[in-house]
């Protein structure tokens, strides 16, 4: 075989004297769709065919730059900016003034504006401006066409005033590098909207506000977070790796300094000064290359002297304020990684300071308090996405958080402090709901309750219903698959979702938003992410399904002979109301107990005291109390056979809510008991009987006197075995005996083929008792979708399954 050699191609990042060959290929270059770095008067730019959008995207990915910030477009003449934008007599004022020179003008794109859309980033208006220096001008007529140009630097770090700038930080991203020296101004222009009816200085730069003022008037200062504002201007950005302090009025021997003026302080380890006659002028022209020389690894931080804020200083000042703003890692990667998250969210979407962030770094059971970088709150898909795809860049864990109501851990970050916290809190709109297809459209952020609310509007139910349902959010339930209290007649969380809306872990979005009822066209994408508690992606919306909203209820308090008869009853109420039957909970005498002593208003609905009790609830469609005649017979019938020695059917539905305060007084009055090892069960509803037997006995042998509170969901067989200490016990001792206790009943709960975690998931807590009592095979399987969705790992690490 032989090989036919191809020319070498020239190696990329070279850099070369501006010459007629040079331009001659760099031009080339451009219009193949390459990258040319070159000088501008203000700072040097990374250029592209502004008319490309392969090009276009290029600039993007060798920057690292996120794709919401646009960039500036850079044309020969006014006149070859008219044709890309619309150029209104304001803009000719200014150009007259300015051009060539370092003003950027947003402007509305013109009808015929060839420009790529990929430059606005999801703006109508483009930022377009003249360089005012021989090599960029020459560049632009060689090339012929408009080019894109941002500063050549990767996002958020130094801008780069000399080639050897560029060459060290992006190298061969570049094709080529043009060299024509130091940039005489040295600060980035300014940018300047006046695509509305007041301008804004959307950049301070190398053109002055009085200067503009004098052409045009008032100008406003735009706000970070109004439409005007630049998405580019972000907190952090123009960062050297060390910290930089503003203002300082004293320097010490292992800091660098950034001196102004006739008197440097004195005592630095090494000194820059930006202009010893105290010119703002000279000052922008060395900023940058003074930044990089003090920015020495040997060192602590830089001190930088005040600088006055006329003329240039106030562009200056802009700089250097972003550059001291705070940032969470002072490595080069991960430099501007806060700073590109704010510029994303905005700063109602972040949240910094320690003592707001803590109480979602802890959960309810009080079991974890973790730590994270920063919490972010988004408040659109776009904007999840955006902040998930700079995680992944930048090898962040992201943790996803809903309601914080969890109680295994899922939602807490971990004490190493090293992920971003995502919640979901503020992506609470309800975005569609569908009578007639008996469907609702919810963000991830919706309350439970608002959900079931927005049902009811349009006399439908939602029928997920629990405890935590005034605070916990859907994108929590659905990650976790929740059940509660009407499981037995509408199913867990899974059978309630027909689409979702995900976040992948590398930021790309899944529109699985699909809100029908038979969809056989492969694998069900959607189950894999319901339950999975955020470790395959976040979801971020949800299409559910309603039901007939219920006419009528009925609702039973029984006492029962024993466990046998508790399961036997619930066959004859199923069997004589057919499947209407929506709870069947039950209650031990203990569990009554600490009800009624510890939550103000609670009553025994009954006179005697049994061991087990029972709360039953139907609920249809029909009217004029035909299913409080079913129970009432159904419960007669099992009084006459022995199952039942007391019941009650409840005459109002505030008697009925009476009955279900006594459900909740019990996890409520649990906490008054001392301490509580708690287990979250499920075995076959036929096997609770035997289960408990065998459980109970077993706790009991282990430690004498304790006491068993086992409630819950008795007609899907999900038992909440939970264990207060034995009186007067020590709680700590007690509760160090957790995972002995736990293996004690989950080795039984084993024997009978049931789960370890029925409702609550397996987040942080059960992660090991997972690992545990499931087959080799199916931890081999689990680990190979985790491995295919999320193959770096970024996503909720360490919980569900190990890292
Ligand atoms: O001096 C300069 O302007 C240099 C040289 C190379 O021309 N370029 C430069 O580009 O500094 P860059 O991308 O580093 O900064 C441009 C700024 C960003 O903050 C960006 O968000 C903003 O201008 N910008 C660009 N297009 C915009 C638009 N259509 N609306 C609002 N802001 C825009
Ligand atoms: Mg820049």
């Amino acid at each position: 075989m032989t090989q036919t050699a191809d020319p070498l191609p020239a190696p990329r990042g070279r850099v070369v004297r501006p010459s007629a060959a040079a331009y001659k290929e760099a031009a080339a270059i451009i219009r193949a769709g390459g990258l040319v770095a070159f000088p501008t008067e203000t700072v040097y730019g990374l250029g592209a065919d502004a008319t490309n959008d392969a090009a276009v995207a290029a600039i993007f990915e060798a920057k690292d730059r996120p794709r919401f910030n646009p960039l500036i477009v850079h044309v020969r003449d006014a006149a070859a900016a008219a044709r890309e934008v619309i150029f209104d007599a304001r803009a000719e004022a200014l150009a007259k003034a300015f051009w060539p020179g370092p003003l950027s003008l947003v402007l509305r794109r013109a009808a015929e504006c060839r420009i790529s859309l990929l430059c606005s980033a999801g703006l109508e208006t483009i930022a377009i401006r003249v360089p005012d220096h021989p090599v960029g001008q020459a560049l632009l007529r060689a090339a012929g066409r408009p080019i894109a140009a941002p500063s050549a630097n990767p996002a958020g770090a130094l801008s780069p005033t000399r080639a050897e700038h560029v060459a060290e930080a992006l190298g061969e991203r570049v094709d080529l590098i043009l060299d024509g020296g130091p940039c005489p101004v040295g600060i980035e222009s300014t940018v300047l909207d006046i695509s509305g009816e007041t301008p804004a200085l959307l950049r301070p730069g190398g053109v002055t506000v009085e200067a503009l003022a004098k052409v045009i008037g008032t100008i406003a200062a735009a706000e970070a977070g109004t439409p005007q504002a630049s998405p580019g201007m972000m907190a952090s950005h123009y960062a050297p790796r060390l910290p930089l302090r503003l203002n300082a009025d004293s320097v010490r021997a292992d800091e660098a300094l950034l001196a102004f003026g006739p008197n440097p302080l004195a005592g630095a380890a090494v000194t820059e000064n930006l202009s010893r006659r105290g010119d703002t002028k000279e000052a922008a022209a060395k900023l940058f290359a003074a930044l990089r020389r003090l920015d020495r690894p040997d060192l602590t931080g830089i001190a930088a002297m005040p600088i006055r804020e006329d003329g240039l200083g106030a562009a200056i000042n802009d700089r250097l304020r972003r550059a001291a703003a705070p940032r969470e890692s002072q490595t080069g990667e991960t430099n501007s990684l806060l700073g590109r998250i704010e510029a994303v969210v905005g700063a109602k979407g972040l949240v910094a300071e320690p003592a707001e962030m803590a109480p979602y770094l802890s959960e309810p059971r009080g079991l974890y308090t973790g730590r994270a970088r920063i919490l972010v709150r988004p408040a659109t898909t776009t904007e999840v996405a955006e902040v998930v795809r700079l995680c992944a860049e930048s090898g962040t864990p992201v943790v996803p958080q809903g309601g914080n109501t969890g109680l295994v851990g899922g939602a807490t970050p971990f004490e190493d402090g090293r992920a971003v916290l995502l919640n979901l809190g503020r992506m609470n709109k309800i975005r569609a709901v569908d009578a007639a297809n008996n469907t609702i459209t919810v963000e991830a952020g919706c309350i439970l309750r608002q959900v079931q609310e927005a049902a009811a509007a349009v006399d439908r139910l939602f029928p997920l219903s629990l405890g935590a349902e005034g605070s916990c959010q859907i994108g929590g339930n659905i990650s976790t698959n929740a059940g509660g209290i009407q499981v037995l007649r509408y199913g867990n969380m899974r059978e309630l979702v027909l689409g979702l809306e995900v976040v992948l872990p590398d930021g790309r979005v899944w529109d699985g938003l699909r809100a029908l009822r038979k969809d056989n066209t492969g694998y069900d994408l959607k189950q894999l992410f319901i339950g999975s508690e955020g470790t395959l992606g976040i979801i971020t919306a949800a299409v559910l399904r309603l039901f007939p909203m219920p006419r009528e209820r009925a609702t039973a308090f029984a006492a029962v002979r024993d466990l046998e008869a508790a399961v036997a009853l619930l066959g004859r109420i199923r069997a004589a109301a057919g499947d209407v039957v929506t709870s069947f909970e039950l209650f031990p005498r203990f569990g009554i107990d600490l009800a009624l002593a510890h939550v103000p208003g609670t009553q025994d609905p009954l006179a005697g005291r049994h061991d087990w009790y029972v709360l039953a609830e139907l609920a249809g469609s029909g009217r004029g109390g035909a299913l409080a005649d079913v129970l009432e017979s159904a419960l007669t019938d099992a009084f006459e056979d022995g199952l039942v020695p007391d019941a009650t059917v409840a005459a109002s539905q505030a008697q009925a809510d009476a009955f279900w305060r006594l459900r909740e007084g019990m996890v409520e009055g649990q906490k008054s008991a001392g301490g509580s090892i708690k287990h979250d069960i499920a075995v076959p509803v036929s096997a609770v009987p035997a289960f408990l037997a065998r459980a109970m006995a077993a706790v009991t042998e282990l430690i004498p006197g304790i006491r068993p509170v086992p409630f819950g969901h008795l007609g899907d067989g999900n038992i909440h075995f939970n264990l207060s200490q034995p009186v007067g016990a020590d709680k700590a001792a007690y509760l160090a005996r957790w995972d002995e206790v736990n293996r004690v009943v989950h080795d039984i709960v084993a024997e009978f083929s049931g789960s370890i975690s029925a409702e609550h998931g397996i987040g942080r807590l059960k992660v090991e008792e997972n690992q545990h009592y499931k087959s080799a095979l199916e931890i081999e399987l689990m680990q190979t979708v985790k491995k295919a969705l999320d193959p770096r790992g970024l996503m909720n690490p360490g919980k569900v399954v190990p890292r």
